[in-house]
């Protein structure tokens, strides 16, 4: 899989992440504990453990582990979230995050059908999916708009250690082909 470094759709662009954005990104989600509620770590507590994660993510690229785009409004260069493609074999997932002030306005399925339009035309991918908590029902309505179908719980399946110090239920959405 060699997913393009840019992404364009009609109010967005995807783009690979640069260390300079590190600020923006801290400032705009990594710090916030109610952006940060459902995802698999704790808010970042200064600067330098989100500089950490984007180093983290930029390794992660060069070795085709897995694709983290910053998600820039056209108007703004400034990363207002992230979405993330982990490539297994035939089947890919994908996660995302986006500010608090940025919600509700469609962007993350904007996003979110860009990408998976891309994974659809590539000919060795077969399954896009995700997952996501049962108590966040933005999130699983963002898999819905994106095309994909739910396909049942995940019991136990992931840790948000920001609601809990047990594993929780996930709902799993895909699409197919
Ligand atoms: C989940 C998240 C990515 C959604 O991004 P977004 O750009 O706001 O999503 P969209 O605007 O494209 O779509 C959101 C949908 O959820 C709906 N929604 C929002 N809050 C909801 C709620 N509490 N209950 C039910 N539906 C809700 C919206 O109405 C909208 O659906 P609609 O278009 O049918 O009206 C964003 O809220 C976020 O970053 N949350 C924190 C991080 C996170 O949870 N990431 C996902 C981990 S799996």
């Amino acid at each position: 899989m060699n997913p393009p470094e840019r992404i364009e759709t009609h109010r967005l662009i995807l783009r690979k992440p640069r260390m300079a954005d590190a600020p923006a990104i801290f400032a705009n989600y990594t710090q916030d504990p109610e952006v940060t509620r459902y995802m698999t770590w704790h808010p970042n507590k200064d600067l330098k453990e989100t500089r950490h994660h984007i180093e983290l993510g930029l390794k992660l690229w060069e070795e085709g582990k897995a694709y983290s785009y910053a998600i820039t409004l056209k108007d703004s260069d400034s990363a207002i979230g992230m979405i993330a493609l982990h490539p297994d074999g035939f089947k890919v997932s994908i996660g995302y995050v986006l500010a608090r002030p940025h919600w509700n306005k469609g962007y993350v399925t904007e996003a979110a059908r860009a990408v998976v339009s891309w994974l659809l035309e590539q000919p060795d991918i077969y399954r896009i999916y995700a997952t996501c908590d049962v108590e966040n029902p933005a999130s699983a309505r963002v898999l819905e708009k994106a095309g994909m179908t739910g396909e049942g719980i995940l019991r136990r399946y992931t840790m948000h250690p920001n609601i809990s110090d047990e594993p929780r239920d996930s709902y799993i959405y895909a699409i197919v082909e």
